[in-house]
């Protein structure tokens, strides 16, 4: 494959391109979406909602008002088309430009222009560029046409579900920040369809059309319909800019290869799997290479974010995800885990840029890994039950679609395997069925969800439809005995669950917490008169019906029986996390000031998590005073009560409510009788909660923060342990403290004096190193050059030499002073497994061009690279068969 830019380099250069435009460039936010309308980022712009409407634009104490980003994102709205068409990815990588309230469309639209056709941007044919534009936008045409230059045939004018981002919000919404936009097509030729850019305006889907950019104009604040049912459009306090530029398309499009399956990322991942599964790789009807190569990504991005495989919310969807790509897996016939093997090769391709995946590699595998194991148990699970199935029926027979859709959504089962195996039966399946039962789900999976698509719910609603509300008693008792009041299924109601089942079970009365508030759902144990199961977890509806998420484990369990529900003691652990997070909420108001407001927050068994507006990282001494507060509190050991009240009286009587958050006309109140002084004032702790709390402060124990880290624009995110979880994670790190010392020949106080010598003995040895190198280069090169072999090749003067023990920025010198001193046109510069090529600029000028030379040596030398008409490098196995090439090269 040659390649002209890799996708790193298109990453580096479109940041580089906005920077040289006074954008400042931010690292990527975390996949975990910044605010609750979607569960995983799914823009490039998500991060500044705030932003966009009026906020200051200061980011880590830098104000700019220009931004630049390549932000990870997750899009699973259409996960099950990933694989089965060209374009469909669930993680894409989204460069995007913004301007908040700063340039707007001219500048934009000119910019875009600009980094695409500029030969020293992307050099794209400008004659192959095609857009759209919202129906009435004459400025963007006036832009497209008279300053770009692009032939008003080029253009298409749509409505709001094309050209309005995000699409049809001033109907549909979501609220918030919205405007037209004027998306990029770029034309592949006709070797990917012969239709024409006119019948794109029927069509919509094109092969050979390809979408690249979409530059939208965020200018209104969408409200809620009006009582008629109009749009409710209120301007923005300024004019902002968005873009998008999906990097795995613009990949495709700059290597020229069919589909982003065969760009420089995934065509290692891809190759990966053919060997390890023995079956080649055969273009786009490969699904399952092409699945599998996929997903991993996704997962172990997420994953390396810090979302765990679960039955809710993101862990849920990152399980569906793995899962989808396990099932491909045992599709290719590989019956052992082996996902988890090609994290390293999404590591190597995006570790650089994403530098969390390299942090949590071991981490991501071990995940991977096990969850893999698991599933491949559930996979065995639906076999049997098929052949169950299968053997009850005659040959020539049809088996439901509905049967195929429960093996799938269940058991994992995938309908081509249960296809298969049926036919050695002499049995077909109702395809159609399957279809129609599949196509349900993914109605019920995309509704409700406004932005791209990209949540992932449930299908129960239907089957809980007219339950009565739960009876909750779990702030109290952590046992308690209720009646079976309905067991669901996959979207039906089921009469009985046998053991080895799973499914939701809803209960008259229930000690366990279903998540809500931030505070995880509650798991533990349902006990009957014959019979036993697990609760994996607790959710509710919203109107009050908790669904226990059950495994029974021996005899069977159905409606109408009386079982005992006993809540695991981590609901202790819970609770002295929840408490520590109200005092870590009042302790961090006192300490930073009332600017910050709670904007989220995950109590867990094992830790807590508390994000918060505030502009500027925290100091080593406010996480001391916020931990020194917490901590007095604790030894205080004051009561912590709670009390249902009227919302009004909530409110007089002070207790924090959450910004945005609705309440009823009741409200709980939680409240920690006894105050703490901070710079000489009271602080307090009473907020309006629904979640479970210690009895007494006593109870949190020991309470540790961890560190602090920007999320989004503006927010912060506090990680803090309390309890047992807090002396073991403290007594770890003295031990690695210890460990450390004692590598070191000292104790843990004389550390710090100890690194310091060893840092400036290392910068004395670095020092030397080069001198040496320097030496050994000037050696091997002899005086003025004189060691390198010069030819004439293609009208140019070549000089190349081979040079042992160097590499890197070694060999990038070296290729300095050869072009200085040989008075070559070109030189090429190899070690043992680099190579560095360099030209002058009048060679340039008479099309010498580095990067493209380095490319044809580095593919002879068993490797790939490439770079600017100036300079170029590349990375091979065999340096010599890549100087071999040269003669040829020309
Ligand atoms: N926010 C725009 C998109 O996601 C750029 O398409």
């Amino acid at each position: 494959m040659t390649v002209s830019l890799t996708t790193a380099q298109i990453r580096e250069k479109y940041l580089q391109f906005f920077e040289s435009k006074g954008h400042l460039r931010l690292p990527s936010y975390s996949t975990v979406a910044p605010d609750p309308t979607t569960l995983f980022t799914v823009a490039g712009m998500q991060p500044f909602k705030e932003q966009f409407m009026g906020a200051p634009a200061v980011f880590d104490g830098v104000a700019n008002k220009r931004v630049t980003t390549a932000q990870k994102c997750l899009r699973i709205g259409d996960i099950e088309n990933v694989g089965r068409t060209l374009r469909h990815c669930s993680l894409l990588e989204m460069l995007g430009n913004f301007s908040f309230g700063d340039y707007f469309k001219l500048e934009a639209l000119t910019w875009a222009w600009e980094f695409l056709t500029s030969p020293e941007w992307l050099g794209l044919d400008w004659s192959r560029l095609y857009v759209t534009i919202y129906k009435d936008d004459e400025e963007a045409f006036r832009i497209w046409t008279e300053v770009n230059g692009l032939p008003a045939d080029h253009i298409l004018r749509f409505d709001a579900d094309e050209n309005f981002w995000p699409a049809n919000a001033p109907l549909e919404g979501p609220n918030g920040p919205c405007g037209p936009c004027s998306e990029i097509f770029y034309d592949r030729g006709p070797k990917y369809g012969d239709d024409t850019w006119a019948e794109y305006a029927e069509t919509r889907e094109s092969a050979r059309f390809l979408e690249i950019w979409n530059c939208v104009f965020p200018q209104f604040d969408r409200q809620d319909l009006a009582a008629d049912g109009t749009p409710v459009l209120k301007d923005l306090p300024f004019k902002n800019i968005d873009t998008g530029m999906g990097l795995e398309r613009i990949a495709t499009v700059v290597q020229d290869v069919y589909d982003f399956y065969s760009n420089d990322v995934f065509a290692p991942i891809v190759a990966r799997i053919a060997e390890l599964s023995g079956k080649p790789y055969e273009g786009p009807q490969s699904v399952s290479h092409r699945v599998v190569a996929e997903h991993l990504r996704s997962v172990s991005m997420v994953l390396a974010d810090g979302t765990a495989f679960s039955n809710t919310g993101r862990g849920y969807v990152v399980r569906k995800i793995l899962r989808r790509a396990s099932r491909h897996a045992y599709l290719l016939g590989l019956r052992e885990p082996a996902l988890y093997a090609l994290v390293p090769l999404v590591v190597q391709s995006m570790g650089e840029a994403y530098p969390e995946l390299k942090e949590h590699q071991a981490k991501v595998e071990a995940a991977v890994r096990g969850e893999e194991e698991r599933f491949l148990k559930t996979l065995e699970g639906g076999i049997q039950r098929l052949g169950g199935l299968l053997s009850g029926m005659e040959r020539g027979a049809v088996l439901s679609g509905q049967d195929a859709f429960v093996l799938y959504d269940t058991y994992g089962f995938p309908v081509d395997l249960t296809m298969e195996i049926a036919e050695e039966y002499g049995i077909t399946v109702d395809e159609a069925g399957y279809a129609e039962s599949l196509e349900n789900a993914q109605e019920i999976a995309r509704a409700g969800s406004k932005y791209g698509k990209s949540e992932l719910f449930g299908g129960n609603q239907e089957a809980l439809e007219g339950l009565p509300r739960t009876a909750f008693v779990g702030y109290d008792d952590l046992s308690a005995e209720g009646e079976v009041v309905a067991l669901v299924g996959v979207g039906e109601r089921l009469a009985h669950l046998p053991a080895g089942s799973e499914a939701t079970v809803v209960l008259s009365r229930t000690p366990f917490y279903a998540e809500g508030g931030g505070e995880v759902g509650d798991t533990g144990r349902l006990e009957w008169e014959g019979g036993a199961g697990v609760v994996r977890d607790t959710r509710k509806t919203p109107q009050g019906v908790f669904l226990h998420d059950v495994l029974v484990e021996e005899g069977e369990l159905r409606e109408g029986v009386t079982v005992r529900g006993v809540v695991s003691g981590d609901r202790r652990a819970i609770e002295r996390h929840h408490t520590a997070t109200h005092l870590l909420h009042a302790a961090l108001r006192a300490v930073l000031g009332s600017g910050v407001a709670q904007k989220g927050s995950l109590v867990a068994a094992d830790r807590l998590r508390f994000d918060f507006s505030h502009a500027a990282a925290l100091t080593a001494e406010e996480v001391a005073a916020v931990e020194t507060l917490v901590s007095r509190w604790v030894s205080a050991n004051f009561p912590v009560t709670w009390q249902e009240m009227p919302i009004a009286e909530a409110k007089a009587a002070g207790a924090t409510a959450l910004f945005g958050e609705k309440y009823g006309e009741t409200v709980r109140v939680v409240k920690v009788g006894g105050s703490v002084e901070y710079a000489g004032e009271p602080v307090s702790s009473m907020e309006l909660c629904g979640g479970a709390h210690v009895r007494r402060t006593g109870d949190i124990g020991a309470f540790v923060i961890l560190g602090d880290e920007n999320v989004a624009a503006g927010v912060r995110r506090v990680e803090a342990l309390a309890g047992d979880a807090a002396t073991a994670w403290v007594r770890e790190r003295l031990n690695a403290a210890a460990r450390v010392a004692g590598l070191l020949n000292t104790s843990v106080d004389g550390l710090e004096a100890r690194v310091g010598g060893l840092q400036a003995q290392l910068k004395a040895a670095e020092k030397d190193v080069v001198a040496v190198k320097r030496q050994l280069a000037e050696a091997q090169m002899g005086g003025g050059g004189g060691a390198a072999q010069t030819r004439d090749l293609g009208g140019f003067k070549v000089a190349a030499l081979k040079l042992a023990g160097l590499e890197g920025n070694e060999l990038r010198g070296a290729a300095d002073k050869l072009l200085d001193q040989s008075g070559a046109d070109l030189v090429v510069v190899a070690g043992e497994k680099g190579l560095v090529v360099k030209a002058t600029k009048d060679a340039v000028g008479r099309g010498a061009h580095a990067g493209q030379l380095i490319g044809k040596l580095a593919a002879a030398g068993g490797g790939k690279g490439g770079g600017r008409p100036d300079m170029a490098q590349a990375g091979v196995t065999d340096a010599d068969a890549a100087l071999g090439a040269l003669d040829s090269a020309f």
